[in-house]
């Protein structure tokens, strides 16, 4: 067999007259005659192989039947290529053949590698090994591969120490329902896959281990998103004797360096911090993309006084009336009109209504040598102070839409916060390949769950309450912050994490309002509390999403794009089939038997 003395991306003008081998997989061929063309690739590069009838009639004739994906050797001589292409790196050189191996043919790939990107996902998925043979995968896979390389590198330099945790778990609390998986010695028990390491990880500061970190994969049956699979990958870190600014610092340096190794961009530290409350006030949402400004305002004072049926309703109930405003043409200059009728009453409103909003109410904001005001269907339940007010309120400029929902604060900020980001989106608002980090702190340690009439955890149970709040644990829960904080970048949160609580009748009290009984808190974690009791450091850490770091990293909107064998959104591998139907055999020695499906 002929070994390869190079790969597909290596060879330069340098390289030229030298005798070499390349091996890889035919990625396309060109009949033009007496000369033949194959394009050979590696997970390096192609590079352009010529065959020529009059030198080597007898490869000339052998290569007639070679076809895209088989997997040949070559051995030939580096030359300067006739017609460059600069498009790729090796595009200046070609090989002319004097011998070929063919080390295997391919049945016929059931889609062209070269044009990919059009073909449907499933067919993709199901035959992934021949997806990620493209260029772009190879290069996720590589990005992806050097972030864990850089991240491993980083914490071994601070000290921290990569330890794993069990798979076969007990279920933690992170809010999503968990992965089960039925144990054969003890019958009708089962293990959980963890949602996250998180006790293990606080265990490990009890056990003294200081500093830990782990990439580690993470399971949650959750409802699907785009951004979100049901097993992914977090980097994960705990460590001792630490506050919020010591995770803060480790963790931006480290994503400065993610962001400046991969795309040789330099974020500015320290990133800026917002607290809960103005996120949730100026953007409707904890996680807001900072690359545009559109901050939402109320104008429930204002509405309430118009004779607008629809809003005083939604007022006199409780409720808010809430917007946004937005440019009417396409950002840049000279940008065309966007928000047309049909845009925001067609599309605009079937996208919120996906989040929930009943519809969207609009004004058009003009300006008359100095007086604004506002135009549109409800203009006529308002006064022109009022909608001078309206306009002013928004910084309004002329020819501006203001787009308004009315609900419950809750539902209009679930709302708007994504209509927000589509419009910045749609209406071009910032420029490619820009970055706008935040972490985003203060948190409640609660918020009010109303089908249960109890506290639920903000971020999970373990999160510590800022000192000075302590006390209200016993008077007012919901008013205490705790000392939580997710790092959002582009309205993604690609992380999060907290001080945690490492008193065990602070733990107990916290268990207490989430109206866990003390029979459920020792039955699901009675080895935490015990473990609590025998000398705690104060300790806190951080999650990082891997795979969220990698898609905004690489640039798709898609996770499964980032991850070599992901799940569909019903959590089906296409390509290995799982989840499949298991032998009898198998669920007799757990003891398992199955209902028929309804
Ligand atoms: P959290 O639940 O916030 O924290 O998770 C940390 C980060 O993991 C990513 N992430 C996901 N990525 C893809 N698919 C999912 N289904 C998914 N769920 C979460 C997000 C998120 O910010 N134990 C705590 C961390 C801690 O407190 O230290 C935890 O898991 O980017």
């Amino acid at each position: 067999m002929l070994k390869r003395t190079h790969t597909c991306g290596q060879l330069r003008p340098d390289d030229i007259g030298k005798k070499i081998i390349l091996s890889g997989w035919v990625h396309n061929w060109r009949d033009h005659g007496n000369i033949y063309f194959l394009d050979l690739r590696d997970r390096y590069g192609i590079t352009q192989l010529v065959i020529d009838a009059e030198k080597t009639p007898d490869i000339h004739k052998q290569v007639q039947k070679i076809r895209c994906e088989w997997v040949v050797a070559v051995e030939g001589t580096v030359r300067k290529r006739g017609e460059e292409n600069p498009k790729l790196p090796t595009g200046s050189i070609e090989i002319l053949v004097e011998k070929i191996e063919v080390l295997n043919e391919a049945a016929t790939p059931p889609f062209e590698l070269a044009d990919a990107g059009k073909i449907s996902e499933e067919l993709r998925l199901k035959y992934r090994y021949l997806d990620l043979r493209r260029p772009q995968m190879q290069s996720r896979l590589e990005t992806r591969h050097r972030i864990t390389k850089i991240a491993r590198d980083y914490y071994n330099e601070l000290g921290f120490w990569e330890i794993e945790t069990p798979m076969l778990a007990k279920s933690t609390p992170e809010g999503a329902r968990d992965f089960l998986v039925p144990c054969r010695l003890f019958k009708n028990t089962f293990y959980a896959l963890p949602q996250s390491p998180q006790l293990f990880k606080q265990i490990l500061m009890m056990s003294g281990t200081d500093k830990y970190f782990q990439i580690v994969r993470c399971f949650r049956d959750e409802d699907p998103r785009a951004d979100r699979q049901a097993e992914f990958t977090q980097i994960d870190v705990e460590a001792s004797f630490v506050d919020t600014n010591d995770i803060i610092s480790i963790h931006e340096k480290l994503i400065a360096k993610f962001w400046k190794e991969i795309l040789d961009i330099e974020i500015p530290l320290p990133i800026r911090r917002m607290g809960y409350k103005e996120a949730v006030d100026n953007y409707g949402i904890d996680r807001p993309d900072l690359r545009f400004d559109m901050k939402l305002k109320d104008v429930s004072d204002i509405a309430k006084n118009s004779t607008f049926k629809v809003f005083k309703t939604v007022i006199e109930k409780g409720g808010v009336v809430r917007g946004i405003c937005c440019p009417s043409r396409l950002g840049g200059p000279g940008g065309s009109q966007i928000l047309t009728r049909n845009y925001i009453e067609k599309d605009l409103t079937a996208f919120v209504a996906d989040y929930g909003a009943k519809g969207i109410v609009w004004l058009k904001v003009s300006d008359e040598g100095g007086k604004l005001s506002c135009t549109g269907s409800v203009a006529k339940f308002f006064d022109a102070a009022q909608l001078e007010q309206i306009a002013k309120r928004f910084d309004a400029k002329n020819g501006d839409t203001l787009l308004f929902i009315a609900d419950t604060l809750k539902n209009a900020n679930k709302a708007l916060a994504p209509l927000r980001c589509r419009l910045g989106k749609d209406v071009k608002l910032y420029g490619e390949g820009r970055f706008e980090f935040v972490w985003i702190t203060d948190f409640p340690l609660f918020e009010w769950n109303e089908e249960e009439n109890r506290c639920d955890s903000t971020h999970h149970p373990f999160t510590a309450p800022i000192e000075a709040d302590l006390a209200k644990l016993d008077t007012d829960p919901l008013s205490i912050t705790s000392q939580a904080y997710d790092i959002v970048v582009n309205g993604s949160e690609i992380g999060g994490g907290s001080i945690r609580i490492h008193r065990p009748e602070i733990q107990q009290k916290i268990f207490d309002l989430l109206k866990i009984t003390r029979q459920q808190a020792q039955d699901r974690f009675g080895f935490f509390l015990r473990a609590l009791d025998y000398g705690t450091p104060p300790h806190g850490g951080i999650a990082l999403g891997l795979d969220r770091m990698i898609m905004i990293l690489t640039g798709t909107d898609n996770i499964r794009d980032v991850i070599a064998f992901p799940k569909t959104q019903k959590g089906q591998c296409l390509m290995t089939e799982a989840p499949s139907s298991v032998d009898q055999k198998q669920l007799d020695e757990l003891n398992l038997m199955l209902k028929p499906e309804k």
